[in-house]
């Protein structure tokens, strides 16, 4: 008998609450979800409707108040800190609408540092950071730092970074959030190409409907809830 194949993300009635009393929010209030391997899914929705925490929930980087939450069918509610952590250094990659590169540093370096974390050693580490760098076009800017690199330079180097330890999916919140429309496009031909070419499983949050149509599946959240789940064609 063939063995089931988990998805590598699932939410069982998650709920997130903030506060207490008069002061209590319900950032998630009830979310089931699953999104299986190879999958690109955008989630959209009004400010404060829950897509961050959803993320956050989904990074292990918050966990839930009430509900379940399995990456990959492990229950992530039973790990430890220190196994949570190693969940998101080996399994997923992050990508911020901010970049978050780290300053005088070169792109090189930045996308050797998940690396670090990882245990790798110094020669493994540089050929896989300049592999991951190569993959979205910036072999040629691997020694520049990020005041001498565009903002679409800069969000392709953060790809790099998240690509770099192989990981099982990305997570992206509002990827293109600060770059014009072409260096969005360009962004977002990168992120689609990673999941029609190798599969890459990708969760995207973003504000803009042009962006949102990239993906093959678009999760609507209103108020701490999904409002609609369905899937979409695909652009390009
Ligand atoms: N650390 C926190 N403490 C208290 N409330 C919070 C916290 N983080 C988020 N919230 C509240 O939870 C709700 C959901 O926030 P969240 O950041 O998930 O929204 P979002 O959909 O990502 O919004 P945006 O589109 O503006 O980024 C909001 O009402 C927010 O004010
Ligand atoms: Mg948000």
């Amino acid at each position: 008998m063939a063995t089931p194949v988990s998805p590598v993300i699932e939410f069982r009635d998650v709920a997130r609450v903030y506060g207490s009393g008069a002061a209590e929010v319900r950032a998630l209030d009830g979310v089931s979800l699953t999104v299986e391997k190879g999958e690109f899914v955008a989630v959209m929705g009004p400010s404060g409707s829950g897509k961050s925490t959803a993320m956050n929930i989904m990074g292990c980087l918050d966990r839930p108040s009430s509900g379940h939450y399995l990456f990959d069918g492990v229950e992530v509610g039973g790990l430890t800190r220190d196994q949570r952590a190693l969940l998101r250094r080996h399994y997923l990659g992050f990508i911020f609408q901010g970049y978050n590169l780290l300053a005088r540093t070169t792109a090189l370096q930045n996308v050797e540092l998940p690396l670090i974390y990882k245990g790798l050693g110094r020669a493994e580490r540089k050929a896989a950071a300049l592999a991951a760098l190569d993959k979205v076009g910036l072999a040629d800017r691997a020694h520049h730092d990020p005041s001498q690199l565009s903002g679409g330079q800069q969000q392709r180097v953060a790809i790099a970074r998240a690509l770099a330890t192989g990981p099982q999916v990305v997570l992206a919140d509002e990827p293109t959030g600060n770059l014009d429309t072409r260096r969005s496009v360009e962004i977002m031909d990168l992120l689609q190409a990673l999941n029609r070419k190798d599969g890459l499983t990708i969760v995207m949050v973003t504000h803009e409907e042009d962006m949102a149509e990239y993906a093959s599946r678009l999760i609507w959240m209103v108020d701490g809830q999904i409002q609609s789940d369905r899937r979409i064609t695909g652009a390009g």
